[in-house]
């Protein structure tokens, strides 16, 4: 089989490429990523020479170079991570959150309506559902939970989830959707809650926590996400949303004293500053779904995924250093300098 993965070069893309060359050598994987500020071409290193990958620069709004790269590829199987993933940028500029995450959807689409495809697999997030109170914790999002969102980054891909259920019941089109909760593991761009965190507290810098950190957010280890795709794109049934999380419920501060704690640092760098705006208070999903149906369940527990995790970000310094020391330094200043 060939899959065409979008946004191979970030966080999730690149853990399910090494997922996938890992447990299915037999496929053929073609990574189309535009190598926007959150695409890194270093972290594909390892799998650059492959004879069984392929990496292409476009961006998923560019109907030309899709179009194209189906004529040469006739792939099997679309699986699209690429977006605008960062809810903070989306609140300094919705613009280009539309324009990838809503329409770089209907271009792939298309192209899979145009040469044929067996799955076309989007990649959605649990925060089209809003958010649930901190005083029920015995509400949990299912996939019958109405979409309520709440940042432009979160109706960008709400609106992406409809138009893929659209294409499915107009055009016939052999869709999936996964909302997935948090993800942490290894490559995961510093601007990031637990990234950050880590390599703030790495170059002893202040700890920023939004508001009061009591926001709570549903953790899942990347590889776990990963496993999930895979078996939705093969067993999963066409039309169906399908919710990942692993019922990991953490408050932001925890997290953040937690990582302290592993790297031996004071809680002293914790900075309370200005509050995201339309901050989300709780995200929890429920995977019942995924569970009875596909035989899901997470196998990284959350206190050996965030050792794994920090160990990571101190053994690949290089990677991450990189990436601050650049650009990064100007989103940083814009974004926290005056919080
Ligand atoms: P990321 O920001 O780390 O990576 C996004 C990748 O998409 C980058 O490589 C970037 O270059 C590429 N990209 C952006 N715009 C593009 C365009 N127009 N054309 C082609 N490529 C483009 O994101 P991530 O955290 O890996 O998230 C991947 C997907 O998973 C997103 O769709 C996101 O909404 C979803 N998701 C993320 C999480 C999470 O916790 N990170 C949880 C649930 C769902
Ligand atoms: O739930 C899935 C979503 O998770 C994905 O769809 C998004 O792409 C992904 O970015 C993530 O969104 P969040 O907004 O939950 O993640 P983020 O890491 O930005 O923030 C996590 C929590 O930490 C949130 O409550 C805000 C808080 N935070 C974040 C940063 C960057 C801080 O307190 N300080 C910070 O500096």
């Amino acid at each position: 089989m060939t899959i065409i993965v979008t946004g191979g070069a970030g966080f999730i893309g690149s853990n399910f490429i090494f997922y996938m060359m890992e447990k299915h050598p037999e496929d053929r994987i073609v990574c189309l990523d535009k190598l926007t500020y959150a695409g890194n071409l270093s972290t594909l290193a390892p799998v650059m020479a492959n004879p069984g990958f392929r990496f292409v620069r476009a961006d998923i709004c560019d109907r030309e170079a899709v179009f194209r790269l189906f004529e040469e590829e006739h792939p099997d199987i679309v699986v699209n991570f690429a977006a605008e993933s960062h809810v903070d940028r989306s609140i300094e500029d919705p613009g280009v959150f539309l324009q990838t995450n809503i329409l770089g959807t209907q271009t792939m689409m298309d192209a899979c309506r145009k040469y044929g495809i067996k799955r076309y697999h989007q990649v959605g997030t649990d925060e089209v559902y809003g958010d649930l109170p901190l005083d029920r914790p015995d509400l949990f999002f299912t996939e019958k939970t109405p979409l309520r969102t709440s940042s432009p980054y979160s109706a960008s891909k709400a609106s992406a989830d409809l138009l893929v259920q659209a294409y499915h019941r107009t055009f016939g089109l052999p869709v999936t959707i996964s909302r997935c909760s948090n993800n942490y593991g290894p490559y995961q761009f510093p601007e990031k809650l637990i990234p950050l965190m880590i390599a703030n507290c790495l170059n002893d810098k202040p700890l920023p926590v939004y508001g009061e950190g009591l926001n709570v957010r549903d953790w899942l280890y990347v590889e776990d996400h990963c496993r999930a795709i895979d078996l939705i794109i093969r067993e999963g049934k066409t039309g169906e949303v399908y919710n990942i999380g692993g019922h990991n419920e953490m408050r932001n501060i925890d997290i953040v004293k937690l990582i302290c704690k592993e790297l031996g640092k004071p809680e002293s760098l914790i900075t309370y500053v200005t509050d995201r705006k339309g901050h989300d208070m709780r995200y929890a999903i429920d995977p019942e779904k995924i569970h009875s149906e596909l035989g899901w369940l997470p196998e990284t527990k959350f206190a050996d995924g965030i050792v794994r995790t920090i160990r990571w970000y101190l053994d690949n310094r290089g990677w991450w250093e990189k990436i601050i020391s650049g650009e990064y330094q100007n989103y940083y200043e814009k974004m926290y300098g005056n919080r």
